[in-house]
């Protein structure tokens, strides 16, 4: 299937791997790292569908240094990589910890030495638990928080980093951590959760600040999870229902972020958004150098069943599956190039020059990978779906930028197998396998693929 050319990508454009802190690291206690909600909800019977948590992980925290090798194999010229709250102020409030920080600063110091770029992301979920205890993100106090952590990293790392990720994918922490329950801190507030869309947002306008404080050259953007929302039918019904679940799952997270305002929530019964005060949105639209783009599949969307648990909810959507005969992955996400391609040259219509320019923070695809022995006797991975998944998400990249959508970067979900949140174990979206008992590294097939498509686009 993949043997056409890949289009040629801009000049300067940026190749990457993303991971996060708490996926990879392990090591929860080393030096001073505090709990955080993730270790309190991976704690609690039938949270995690396979009953493990992240204490191990793919154990980066000890083996940092075979990540970078692996990145400087694939010639990647970028990483995304979190810097874990818990670890750098360990209570969520107060002085720095120095051990964490070390940690860090011993690891960029490396990558740089690489000739890897870092793209460091200040929040990827692992809120302290002490903060969650106050209240979490409901609360307004943990915007300051976050803004005041955000200050400790800058001041050690500030001269190291160019480039910040303020939050991962603030739609998740409300509707899978606030809304659902699905994901720490596991509350299910429904539409009590939106508090907590207002609170990230003005800790990412507070960070934008604070960072901009300390650094006059740093590149600072957020990044956003996006799906492309599609209606089930044609029936007036179901393009009601789309247009309301676009409202909750995009525009809320990225209006406000570029035009200084939220859309408006009447078809919610709301006429101001929860938590709003004045002057919250031009802290929170302040302008950004990049937008973060993680994108992994269209969603479908119809009117609430009568009787589903959304109706029963009072929300007037309800997510569906594909049409029939779309392939999916490991995690059943619909496969569906064309839909990225729609949705980055959606956002480039709809917000205009509002749009900075976009990098894909993060795109890619778990599936059943079993390692078999190679040709020389070697373990091996022949993950042709993942290549096939990638193949076509690069080329729709292309794509999008072609139709004028001014994309600088691309970071593969993800360089190593690890810790997929509730799913614990069962997903596996790494270029590289991990073995969760050994920690040992086995490069999938698609690990060659990328550093062939990467050597080919730098040429
Ligand atoms: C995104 C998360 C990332 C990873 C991928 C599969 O929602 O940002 O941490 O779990 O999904």
């Amino acid at each position: 299937m993949v043997d056409e050319r890949m289009p040629r990508f801009p000049q300067g454009f940026r190749w990457g791997a993303a991971t996060a802190a708490f996926q990879i690291e392990g090591a929860t206690t080393a030096d001073g790292r505090g709990p955080s909600i993730w270790d309190t909800f991976t704690a609690e019977p039938g949270r995690v569908i396979d009953g493990s948590n992240a204490e191990t992980a793919a154990d980066s925290y000890r083996r940092w240094r075979d990540d970078i090798a692996l990145l400087g194999e694939l010639g990647a010229t970028d990483y995304r990589f979190s810097i874990s709250w818990p670890r750098v102020q360990p209570g969520g409030s107060g002085a720095a910890n120095a051990a964490g920080l070390d940690h860090y600063e011993r690891f960029v110091d490396a990558l740089a030495e690489a000739g890897i770029a870092p793209l460091a992301t200040l929040y990827h979920w692992d809120l302290p638990q002490p903060l969650e205890d106050a209240g979490g993100w409901l609360v307004r106090d943990t915007a300051e928080r976050y803004a005041e952590s955000v200050g400790l990293v800058l001041d050690r790392l500030g001269d190291r980093v160019g480039r910040w990720v303020t939050l991962n994918e603030p739609a998740m922490t409300t509707l899978e951590g606030y809304a659902l329950g699905t994901q720490a801190p596991g509350r299910t507030l429904m539409l009590g959760a939106l508090p907590t869309v207002h609170h990230q947002l003005l800790g990412h306008g507070l960070a934008v600040a604070a960072i901009r404080a300390a650094s006059g050259t740093a590149e600072v953007g957020i990044t956003n999870n996006h799906t492309l929302v599609v209606p089930a039918s044609d029936e007036p019904a179901d393009l009601v229902a789309a247009v309301a679940f676009d409202l909750v799952y995009n525009r809320i997270f990225i209006d406000p972020v570029l035009t200084g305002a939220y859309p408006d929530l009447s078809a919610f019964g709301l006429d101001a958004f929860p938590g709003l005060e004045p002057g919250d949105l031009d802290t929170i639209a302040a302008p950004l150098d990049f937008y973060g783009v993680n994108s992994y599949n269209p969603t479908y969307v119809a009117a609430p069943a009568e009787g589903s648990e959304f109706a029963l909810a009072g929300l007037p959507f309800e997510p569906v599956g594909p049409p029939a005969g779309t392939p999916v992955t490991g995690f059943d996400w619909p496969v569906v190039p064309e839909a990225f391609t729609e949705l980055l040259v959606s956002l480039r219509r709809d917000y205009g020059d509002a749009l900075p320019p976009v990098v894909i923070t993060e795109n890619g695809a778990s599936y059943v990978d079993e390692v078999v022995p190679g040709p020389d006797g070697e373990p091996a991975v022949h993950d042709v779906e993942r290549i096939d998944y990638l193949d076509g998400h690069l080329r729709a990249v292309a794509a999008a930028i072609d139709r004028g959508v001014d994309v600088r970067g691309y970071f593969l979900w993800s360089l190593i197998d690890n810790f997929e949140w509730a799913q614990g174990y069962t997903q596996r979206f790494g270029l590289v396998h991990v073995d969760f008992e050994t920690g040992e590294r086995t490069r999938k097939d698609a690990f060659a693929w990328y550093r062939g498509v990467v050597a080919d686009q730098r040429g």
